[in-house]
């Protein structure tokens, strides 16, 4: 005896090579209740394709959600850079994609976290992604910390557990961290929704324009529905009740037709101010002050669809710092660099050698590309010669001479942690956050969060180095922190630990 369902009648099936499936609901067998058949097509296809439906999540930046939308271009910043797409009325097509950092696939969206804001660019020149966060600044400087960074943030080797004591052993270790964890552990390590997020390029890049001239730019988008975020009390209760609720909220509101938008403007910087500037302007982990560079508008971002299939077009959506057009190039920034490589292998690996020739990462200009054969090829060059130079004229670049978009880079070769500018430090920014950007509200917040996470099993000596760490970036914050902890512990603060000097940048303005 079969099923059977109630409703309409199945109308069939086919198989994945579109010959008709004879039942998607039961497997042949000898009898009823007798062995199965291994030339059950049908079954073996069935459960073999289910093996193999994940990819490897990404490593960092597992959890996201996205939409499609437009970029328009309403100003004129053709005087800064060629790039198309920037180009006055310019409108293209894009992709964004918003995640957390340290969670997997399943975790809940209000963990408290830096949030991931990747954009991906069609353009009448190929692909541009713009790979960032929702916030300007970033954890270290240097590629080689990043894999220790993201284990540090993720789970223990042995128990799999979380642990607040390593993160704080990672932070308090790598005192450059402190200005994106004085962020963190403020309003934007909690917002409302992603629609109430601002998204950063946060490293300097190049731009490029139409007479070969350089400057330096660093990318800002401002949510037009205003910057919002969670208390931590919020924060909590959502990740029990609703741990999809940022993706939720986003598909929904474009279901409901309204649309999110921000506002892209640059800073921009002349070419060789960078030469003399006071403090390393390739620093990832320093802003610009809005005094020194102002903001220039460059135009305005729209996600009004939301992607058909989720797997499709979000999880095998490959966004990476290396995809950039004419007019826009990268810079001395270390982090950056290593971005440059990482993204584009991670992604070879995690979903396939060609997966540039799925839809969502295809540019929409004809490619003429020499990447041959490999797993899973279905765009060819047919019989076309796959080397160059060929006597049969298949077209094939070759540029030499300096790039446009190049710098000067003639130094000793050294592995160096810190460069000379003035202030070069790594408390003058963070400190300045705290006393000139934070209201006493947003104050008394992070007190409490960092307060809170020190209360959650940090060990010594990272718990001394914590409350050191703090003083480092204001005396009176680190002695709030410390009292703020001593009190949930039921302890009296007595204090008198030795406190460091703070170095303080005196910044015009620095990043709202
Ligand atoms: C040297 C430092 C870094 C390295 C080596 C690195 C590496 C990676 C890798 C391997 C992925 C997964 C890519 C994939 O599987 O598709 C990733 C994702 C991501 N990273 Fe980084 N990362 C670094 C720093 C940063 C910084 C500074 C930012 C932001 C300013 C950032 C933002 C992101 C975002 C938003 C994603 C998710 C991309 C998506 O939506 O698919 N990362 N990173």
């Amino acid at each position: 005896m079969t099923d059977t369902v109630p409703g309409p009648q199945p109308t069939g099936s086919t198989t994945g090579f579109g010959t008709p499936n004879p039942s998607d609901r039961n497997s042949l067998s000898i009898g009823s209740n007798g062995p199965l058949l291994l030339h059950d097509v049908r079954l073996v296809e069935t459960l073999a394709h289910f093996n193999r439906e994940r990819v490897p999540e990404r490593n960092p930046h597992a959890k996201g959600a996205g939409a499609f939308g437009t970029f328009t271009t309403t100003e004129d910043v053709s005087r800064y850079t060629k790039a198309a797409l920037f180009q006055p009325s310019a409108t293209t097509d894009m992709l964004a994609r918003f995640s957390t950092v340290a969670g997997e696939q399943g975790s809940p969206d209000t963990w408290r976290d830096v949030r991931g804001f990747s954009l991906k660019f069609y353009t009448s020149e190929g692909n541009f992604d713009l790979v960032g966060n929702n916030t300007p600044v970033f954890f270290v400087r240097d590629p080689m910390k990043f894999p220790h960074f993201i284990r540090s943030q993720k789970r223990m080797p042995g128990s799999g557990l979380r642990d607040n004591t390593m993160q704080w052993d990672f932070w308090t270790q790598n005192p450059e961290s402190a200005h994106q964890v004085t962020y963190l552990m403020g309003n934007r390590g909690l917002p409302r929704t992603w629609r109430h997020m601002n998204g950063y390029g946060s490293h300097t890049y190049m731009w490029v324009n139409a007479q070969g001239e350089r400057f330096w730019v660093k990318y800002h988008f401002h949510t037009e529905q205003g910057l919002q975020d969670l208390s931590n009390a919020e924060a909590e209760a959502l990740a029990g009740s609703d741990a999809d609720y940022h993706r939720r909220d986003l598909h929904d509101a474009i279901e409901r037709r309204e649309f999110p938008r921000w506002t892209l403007s640059v800073q921009v910087m002349p070419y060789e101010d960078a030469k003399t500037y006071r403090f390393n302007p390739f620093d990832l982990t320093k802003v610009w002050p809005h005094g020194d560079y102002p903001l220039i508008k460059v135009g305005t971002m729209e996600l009004n669809r939301n992607p058909q299939n989720f797997f499709a077009e979000i999880e095998q959506a490959a966004f990476a710092p290396s995809n950039t057009v004419p007019g826009i190039g990268f810079s001395p920034d270390k982090m950056l660099l290593g971005r440059v490589f990482s993204y584009a292998d991670a992604q070879r690996a995690r979903i396939g050698t060609n997966y540039h020739q799925l839809p969502v990462n295809k540019p929409v200009v004809e490619t003429n590309d020499y990447l041959f054969d490999g797993n899973m090829t279905f765009e060819h060059s047919g019989t076309a010669p796959v080397y160059v130079p060929n006597s049969y004229g298949r077209p094939y670049a070759d540029e030499t001479g300096p790039v446009d978009d190049g710098w000067e880079a003639d130094g000793e070769m050294v592995r160096s942690a810190y460069s000379l500018h003035a202030e070069d430090d790594d408390f003058g920014q963070p400190g300045t956050l705290v006393r000139e950007v934070y209201t006493e509200e947003q104050r008394q917040g992070l007190v409490e969060t960092v307060a809170g996470s020190l209360l959650g099993g940090v060990e010594e000596p990272v718990l001394s180095n914590a409350f050191q760490y703090w003083r480092n970036v204001d005396q009176t914050i680190g002695e709030r922190i410390e009292a703020a902890y001593r009190a949930g512990k039921g302890e009296e603060h007595v204090g008198g630990d030795p406190v460091e000097a703070t170095t303080e940048a005196e910044l015009a303005s620095v990043e709202a």
